[in-house]
C-alpha cells in the first residue's frame, strides 16, 4: 500500500486561473482532488426503534450526498438531527435499512473489510484504546491497515515525530495526555495509508480554546498534505466555516440544505434577508438557535 505523506511538488508553470466568478472549491490547489467521488451516499435510511411501545425514530432519512476526493465535508445539525447515524453507517459500525453507501468505489454492505482498510473513524472522545501508547496505537492501527510490521513500526515513528511528542512520552498510556493530544495521535492514524476517508464525529468539541486551535490547524495540515477526504461533523460554526469546502444540514435526518459556506450565506441573506453568517444558516434550516441546541446538550 503506498504511503504518501509528503507534500506534493506544485506545478510552477501552470497558468494562473483568472479571478473565479462563481465561489470557489478551496481544496483545488490539492494534486490528488482530481474530481472522482471518495463517498457516496444515496437514499441512506436508518431507523431506530428506542423501546417496545415507542414508535421508531427515522434518525437518517432518504440522505443523498457525494464528498469529492480531497474535499472536506461538513454536517452541521441540532442534537439528535441523525449526523452521527450517518457517520456510523459510513464506517459500517451500522448497517443500513436502504440505500447505498459507497466509499471510494467499495459498498459498505458487500465490501466490508475494504472499506474498513479505507476509512479512520475519530468521535468525540477519542476512545479508542487509551491505555495503550501512542506508538502502540499507530502500530496497531497500521498492521490493520495491512502494512507489514516493519513498515507499520516506521511511520509511526515518523507520525509521532511529526506530532511533536517527546520520544519519552511515545510509551505512555494515551489517556495521560492532553486531550487535544489524544484526538491528534486519534486522526494521525489516518495518514497511514492513501487514499483514506477520515470520519470525524465533533472532533474538537469539549477541548479548551488552545487545543481546539491545535486539532483545527492539524486537520488543515492533514489536507494539505496528505490524500485524504473528509468528513466531519461539528456544533461549532467557525470551524465549520475554517475547514470545510461544502456544509450540509442534517435536520430530523433529512439533508435539508447543502452548498459551500459562502452559497449558504448568501442564500439565507438572499432569501431570507438575514446576515450573511452560518449563524443565519444555521437557525433557518433547523428552526432553532445555536443557544437552544447548547441548552439541550447541558440537560442531556
Ligand atoms: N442506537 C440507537 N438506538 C435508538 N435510537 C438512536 C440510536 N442512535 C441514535 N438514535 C436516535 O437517532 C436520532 C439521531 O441521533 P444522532 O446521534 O445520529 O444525532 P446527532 O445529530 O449526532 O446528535 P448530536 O448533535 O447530539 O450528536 C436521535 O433521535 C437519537 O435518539
Ligand atoms: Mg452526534
Amino acid at each position: 500500500m503506498a504511503i504518501t505523506t509528503e507534500p506534493r511538488p506544485v506545478d510552477a508553470q501552470a497558468p494562473v486561473a483568472p479571478p473565479p466568478t462563481v465561489l470557489p472549491m478551496t481544496h483545488t490547489a490539492r494534486p490528488w482532488a482530481d474530481g472522482s467521488t471518495a463517498l457516496l451516499i444515496d437514499h441512506a435510511t436508518k431507523r431506530f426503534k428506542p423501546g417496545r411501545s415507542k414508535k421508531c425514530v427515522t434518525a437518517v432519512d432518504a440522505v443523498t450526498l457525494t464528498v469529492e476526493r480531497g474535499e472536506v465535508y461538513g454536517i452541521l445539525g441540532a442534537n439528535g438531527g441523525g449526523k452521527s447515524t450517518l457517520i456510523r453507517l459510513v464506517s459500517t459500525l451500522l448497517t443500513l435499512d436502504s440505500g447505498r453507501i459507497e466509499v471510494f468505489g467499495h459498498d459498505v454492505a458487500k465490501d466490508e473489510l475494504a472499506v474498513k482498510q479505507l476509512i479512520n473513524r475519530v468521535s468525540v472522545d477519542a476512545a479508542f484504546f487509551k491505555k495503550l501508547s501512542p506508538y502502540e496505537n499507530l502500530v496497531y492501527a497500521a498492521r490493520l491497515y495491512g502494512l507489514p510490521a516493519g513498515d507499520a513500526r516506521r511511520e509511526a515513528e515518523r507520525i509521532l515525530a511529526r506530532l511533536g511528542i517527546a520520544r519519552s512520552r511515545l510509551g505512555s498510556p494515551l489517556e495521560q495526555m492532553s486531550r487535544g493530544m489524544q484526538q491528534k495521535v486519534a486522526i494521525a492514524r489516518a495518514i497511514l495509508t492513501s487514499p483514506t476517508l477520515l470520519l470525524l464525529d465533533e472532533p474538537t468539541t469539549g477541548l479548551d480554546p488552545r487545543s481546539k486551535l491545535e486539532v483545527q490547524a492539524f486537520i488543515e495540515e492533514i489536507t494539505a498534505m496528505h490524500d485524504a477526504t473528509i468528513l466531519l461533523t461539528t456544533h461549532d460554526l467557525a470551524e465549520a466555516d475554517r475547514l470545510c469546502d461544502r456544509l450540509a444540514i442534517l435536520n430530523d435526518g433529512r439533508l435539508v440544505v447543502e452548498g459551500t459556506p459562502d452559497e449558504l450565506k448568501h442564500k439565507v441573506a438572499a432569501e431570507h434577508d438575514l446576515p450573511a453568517t452560518l449563524e443565519s444558516v444555521f437557525m433557518t434550516w433547523t428552526g432553532r438557535t445555536l443557544d437552544d441546541d447548547l441548552e439541550i446538550q447541558e440537560n442531556d
